[in-house]
C-alpha cells in the first residue's frame, strides 16, 4: 500500500513511523522544512517514548519525509493529521486544514489513482461533509464517492503513549457514505488491527464521537476534581481512596480519576472549548459541559489557596515549580497547568525556579529570563520557601528528606499525591487529602 501522511505532528509522525514499520510505503509530509531535515536524520521533534526507536526504523525500511506534496500522487490512501487549533473565542481554526486539502485537491486531479482521504484530525461535526469534501472536488474536478474517497477517521491516541496507542487503538472509527472506498478502508484496518471494533457510521457522528470522547474525559477529570476538593476540606478523607472504590464499579471504571491541578495539554481543553462553542451555534444547551470548563478553570486556584494559607504573602518569596509538562513522559508544555500557575504567580512576584526532566527547554521559550531553571530537582529546591508538585513525573516519588534538606521552609504542596504516604519532615499539603486528625 503507498501511503501518503499531511502534518507531521505526534499524530501524523506516530502513523507514518508505525505504518512504514509494517512494511507500507510511507509519504510523510510537513511543510516545516527544518522539522522534515530533523525527521529524516532519525531525530524526532517531540519527546515521545519509542517514537524515535520506531522512526529510525522505519526510515530504514521505507518511510520517506518531504515537504513536497507532489510526492503522494501514487498514494491509495492520504491521511491527514495536521492541527486544528482554537481561536481565541474558542471556536476551531480551520485554516492549516483548508490549506492542506486544497494541496491534496490539486494532487488527486493529477493522479491515476482512486485514493482514499481519511481526516483524523479533529474537526467539529460537518466540517467533512460541508467544507473539506466541496474543497478536495473543486480543486480536484473529480467526484467524491466516485472517483476518490473520502472518509472522517478520528483517533485517540493519548500523548506519551503515541506508539502504543497508534499500533493498538480501542476502537476504529469510519465515517462517511458505503462505498467501494468503506469497504476497503474497512479491509485496510481489520488487517492491520485485528479484532478491533470498527464502527462504521456517518460523517457527522463519527466527528461527533471524538469530541464525546474528549468531552467525557475532561468530564471524569473535572467531578474527580471536585470531589478532591470537598475531600480536602474533611479531615483524615483521602480522594484517590475514593476514587480506587468507585472505580470498582464497572459502570464507573477506575481510569481518568486522579485529581489533580485541572487537565491541560492540546486537546482537552481545546476540544471543551470547540465542542461548548460548536453546541451554542446549534442551539443546544451546553450547561453541563461549561460546568465542566468552569471546574477546570478554576482548579488551580486551590494549589494557589493552600499556598497563601501556609505562607500569607507569596511576594518575593521563592517558590519551586516541580514539573512544567502537561503531563509525565512528554515535554508538550501546550496548555500545562503548571504554565497556567507559573503566570499567576509571577504576577505576585513571586520568585520561580522550575525543574521538569523534559520539558524546561520548551518553558525557556516562555518565560525567558524571569524565572530560573535548574538542572536538577535538588539545586531546585535550593533555598525555595516551597515546592508545588505539578507533573506526575516518576523521579519526583523519589523526594526525600534529603532533597529538601536546603529549602528555605519545608513546605510541599503535591497536586498529584505521590508523596502522601511518605514521612517527611516540614509541612506536606496535597490536593484532596483532609488533614490528618
Ligand atoms: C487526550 C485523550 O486522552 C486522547 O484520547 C485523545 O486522542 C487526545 O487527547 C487528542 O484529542 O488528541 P492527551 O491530550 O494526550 O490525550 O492527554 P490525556 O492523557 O488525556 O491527559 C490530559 C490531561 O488530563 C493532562 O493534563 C493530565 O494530567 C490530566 N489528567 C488525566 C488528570 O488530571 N487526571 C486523570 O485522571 C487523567
Amino acid at each position: 500500500m503507498n501511503i501518503g501522511i499531511i502534518g507531521l505532528g505526534f499524530v501524523g509522525l506516530s502513523l507514518s513511523s508505525v505504518l512504514a514499520s509494517k512494511g507500507h510505503a510511507v509519504i510523510g509530509i510537513d511543510t516545516d522544512k527544518k522539522k522534515c531535515l530533523e525527521i529524516r536524520n532519525g531525530k524526532s521533534p517531540i519527546y515521545e517514548p519509542d517514537l524515535e526507536k520506531t522512526l529510525k526504523n522505519a526510515l530504514k525500511k521505507s518511510l520517506k519525509i518531504s515537504d513536497n506534496f507532489s510526492l503522494i500522487k501514487n498514494c491509495d490512501m492520504i491521511f491527514v493529521t495536521v492541527g486544528t487549533p482554537q481561536k481565541i473565542n474558542g471556536e476551531i481554526e480551520l485554516s492549516m486544514i483548508k490549506k492542506a486539502v486544497k494541496s491534496i485537491g490539486k494532487i488527486i486531479k493529477i493522479t491515476k489513482k482512486n485514493p482514499i482521504i481519511f481526516i483524523k484530525s479533529t474537526v467539529i461535526p460537518g466540517t467533512t461533509k460541508k467544507i473539506i469534501l466541496p474543497i478536495l472536488e473543486k480543486e480536484s474536478g473529480k467526484t467524491a464517492d466516485k472517483e476518490f474517497g473520502i472518509i472522517s477517521n478520528p483517533e485517540f491516541l493519548q500523548e506519551s503513549n503515541a506508539i502504543r496507542d497508534t499500533k493498538c487503538p480501542h476502537v476504529i472509527i469510519l465515517g462517511g457514505t458505503n462505498t467501494k472506498y468503506m469497504k476497503r478502508a474497512k479491509a485496510f484496518f481489520s488487517k492491520m488491527h485485528h479484532n478491533v471494533p470498527i464502527i462504521i457510521t456517518k460523517y457527522q457522528t463519527a466527528e461527533m464521537i471524538k469530541y464525546a470522547n474528549n468531552s467525557f474525559l475532561a468530564t471524569k477529570i473535572s467531578f474527580i476534581n471536585q470531589l478532591s476538593n470537598i475531600c480536602q476540606n474533611i479531615p483524615d478523607a483521602d480522594v484517590d481512596d475514593v476514587a480506587s472504590a468507585i472505580g470498582l464499579d464497572p459502570r464507573i471504571g477506575k481510569l481518568f480519576l486522579s485529581a489533580g491541578p485541572g487537565y491541560g495539554g492540546s486537546c482537552l481543553p481545546k476540544d471543551m472549548s470547540a465542542l461548548i462553542n460548536f453546541g451554542g451555534s446549534v442551539g443546544a444547551d451546553t450547561a453541563f459541559l461549561k460546568a465542566v470548563k468552569k471546574t477546570n478553570d478554576e482548579q488551580i486556584n486551590s494549589i494557589i489557596s493552600l499556598m497563601k494559607k501556609r505562607l500569607g504573602s507569596l511576594s518575593n518569596k521563592k517558590i519551586t515549580i516541580l514539573g512544567t509538562a502537561f503531563k509525565p513522559n512528554t515535554d508538550d508544555i501546550r496548555d500545562s497547568k503548571s504554565i497556567e500557575l507559573i503566570k499567576k504567580l509571577l504576577k505576585n512576584k513571586v520568585k520561580i525556579s522550575v525543574y521538569d526532566p523534559k520539558a524546561l527547554e520548551n518553558t525557556k521559550r516562555i518565560f525567558g529570563n524571569k524565572i530560573v531553571y535548574s538542572k536538577s530537582l535538588t539545586s531546585a529546591l535550593d533555598k525555595s520557601h516551597a515546592a508545588i508538585i505539578m507533573t506526575q513525573w516518576k523521579q519526583f516519588e523519589l523526594i526525600s528528606n534529603k532533597s529538601l534538606h536546603n529549602m528555605k521552609n519545608k513546605l510541599i504542596i503535591d497536586s498529584r499525591r505521590m508523596l502522601a504516604k511518605k514521612e517527611l519532615d516540614g509541612e506536606y499539603y496535597a490536593i484532596g487529602i483532609g488533614e490528618k486528625r
